[in-house]
């Protein structure tokens, strides 16, 4: 036993001295040990997966190691989430899909966001009175658009992966048949949400033991309806879905609950692969999502407002910081309420809106002493729109990047926690209530307190404007260097934000990066959001340069990103949140 213990002792004295060898006679390029970081990212020199739950980023580590590329991993990754973390993870929602192709150098951008049913109209969501009817709009059957997840990642595997649908969506189908452990986070969540969902006979069944009480942390969950579906989707493809059993169920539930979605609507979804918005920060470049995301356009554009101040000087997170940062937040929402909707339907003025000289003259009109107030920036609304800016945990955000240097970044979403609470009879998943994100009214505020006008207003087959942000940003050569993305409503455009500053201008490792307290400010309402670890002094100071600041500070986003640095990538999954997880991909 002493003679086992010695050697091993010895081994692993062999193994310490020969990595900090390795590190030691590595470029500087491979170190990852930053000594200053209080926090550390995992860290892989083949692929890796980060995403909010930790058995969905191993079912993608394990596709990399079975020699799928990232888009594989990440279609294995999502269907999985649609099991293992069902208030976003889904196939009943939809999403946005940027994938960087190593080989062509180039980033695509796949949009599979809900489409308006043919049954949809502008008023629908109107009283009698001409008020937003709120319940409506996001809780009944009709809030659903035409779920999008599906045929997102199908077009992606199809498009760019290299293995079968049946080998990345058998991982999900095992873990909905043979079920999984209930972890802290899901049984927490399902418990929030237990009288919405008790609200519906199936959602009910599906999501509670028999006798309707809580799944606690060590039962094993069994989802047997959806993995019939998932094994339908596995068998035909997209028909699987959008056709034949699946369709019939989601029709036959829309009939129960006075929904709008016909078999044509769902035969008529389409992805569409569109063109990345692109700009650059200082040394750097940037893709993002373009309409009908709204997170592209304005991350770009409140940068460009950012690159005319001295940031690095201002200090991190100081109050001069802050101020800059809510500032260049307050132009960019405000042009989001009247000029962002789907491009399909309205011209989107991309070009005018990340252009560098009109963010220059957005710059000049910020006051290093004075905060404005919002409306004065915008003047088309004459009244102030003071909806509280609420966020449960909904959508969900995962990156993948493989070895030969491929990357997914991907953010999909039932929009609230658990879509409008309605399952889908008889196929075991959950709808979205989607439709929320249109314009109700204008100048009414959506459940993320944003305010919208015509180029956002509801119309048949038309896609609700997001904040989905997920992101790439490349360095001065041009090489990928951060994969990032958020769940948070209106919060996720300045969450990613935060995420390049952090990295670019304050050279913080991903881990850090991540960590660092977070603020959020989206013009209407006009109030600054905080986090906890925002000084007491510097929340001062911003009152006294004239800010409202919220009451209280909440949690903003849950980023998970990965990172490149020379050949290792360095994964955060981001600790906000309970049960994320970074997985590198194992050798093999
Ligand atoms: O598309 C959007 O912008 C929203 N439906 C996203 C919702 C969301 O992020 C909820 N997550 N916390």
């Amino acid at each position: 036993m002493k003679i086992k213990v010695a050697i091993s002792t010895a081994i692993l004295g062999l193994l310490v001295l020969s990595s900090s060898l390795s590190i030691a006679t590595s470029s500087p390029d491979n170190i990852f040990l930053d000594k200053n970081a209080r926090f550390h990212p995992v860290i892989s020199q083949l692929g890796m997966v980060v995403s909010q739950e930790a058995i969905a980023s191993q079912v993608g580590a394990d596709i990399l190691e079975a020699g799928g590329n990232a888009i594989d991993a990440a279609v294995a990754t999502g269907f999985a989430l649609a099991v293992t973390l069902p208030r976003a993870g889904n196939l009943g929602g939809g999403g946005f899909m940027l994938v960087y192709l190593a080989d062509k150098n180039k980033t695509i951008a796949i949009d599979y966001r809900e489409m308006a049913p043919m049954g949809a109209n502008k008023d629908m969501f109107l009283d009698p009175q001409g008020k937003v009817d709120n319940q409506k709009a996001r809780f009944s059957a009709q809030s659903s658009g035409v779920p999008g997840t599906v045929g997102g990642l199908l077009y992606a595997l199809d498009e760019y992966g290299s293995l079968s649908i049946e080998e990345v969506i058998k991982p999900a189908i095992k873990l909905a048949s043979q079920g999984f452990m209930i972890n802290h986070d899901l049984s927490d969540s399902l418990h929030l949400s237990s009288k919405r969902l008790h609200s519906h006979k199936a959602s009910k069944r599906y999501f509670y033991k028999e006798n309707g009480d809580n799944y606690l942390p060590g039962d094993v969950f069994i989802q047997a309806d959806l993995s019939q579906t998932l094994s339908r989707i596995a068998e035909q493809g997209r028909s699987g879905f959008y056709a034949g059993k699946t369709a019939d169920l989601i029709v036959s539930q829309m009939k129960r609950s006075n929904g709008l979605i016909t078999l044509k609507d769902l035969a008529n979804y389409r992805v569409v692969e569109r063109q990345p918005v692109c700009g650059s920060y200082r040394q750097h470049r940037l893709c993002a999502m373009p309409p009908p995301s709204s997170g592209g356009i304005h991350l770009i554009q409140m940068l460009n407002i950012l690159e005319n101040f001295d940031l690095k000087k201002m200090g991190h997170n100081s109050s001069a910081y802050i101020h800059h940062l809510v500032e260049a937040m307050r132009s960019s929402y405000a042009d989001r309420s009247l000029y962002l909707g789907d491009p399909d339907f309205t011209p989107v003025p991309v070009n005018q809106l990340i252009d560098k000289a009109y963010a220059k003259t957005l710059s000049e009109q910020i006051n290093s002493q004075h905060a404005r107030i919002s409306k004065d920036v915008y003047p088309g609304l004459d009244k102030w729109i003071s909806s509280e800016v609420t966020e449960s945990e909904e959508t969900t955000h995962f990156s993948v990047w493989d070895k030969q240097g491929n990357i997914v970044t991907n953010t999909f979403t039932l929009n609230f926690a658990y879509g409008n609470g309605i399952a889908v009879e008889g196929a075991g998943f959950l709808l979205n209530n989607e439709m929320d994100d249109f314009s109700a009214k204008p100048g009414s505020a959506n459940g993320y307190g944003l305010i919208g006008g015509a180029a956002n207003a509801i119309q048949p087959k038309k896609r609700p404007l997001s904040s989905m942000t997920p992101t790439i940003l490349f360095n001065s050569h041009n090489k990928p260097v951060l994969a990032t993305g958020s769940p948070g409503g209106s919060t996720i455009i300045t969450i990613a934000l935060q995420m390049i500053l952090n990295s670019t201008d304050f050279n913080m490792g991903i881990a850090e990066a991540t960590a660092m307290p977070r603020i959020h400010h989206q013009w209407l309402p006009d109030a600054v959001y905080y986090e906890n670890g925002i000084s007491p002094d510097t929340l001062k100071n911003l009152k006294s340069l004239g800010h409202h600041v919220s009451s209280k500070p909440r949690v903003l986003g849950s980023t998970q990103s990965i990172s490149r640095k020379g050949n290792n990538l360095a994964g955060s999954a981001d600790p906000r949140r309970q049960g994320a997880s970074a997985i590198p991909q194992k050798t093999k």
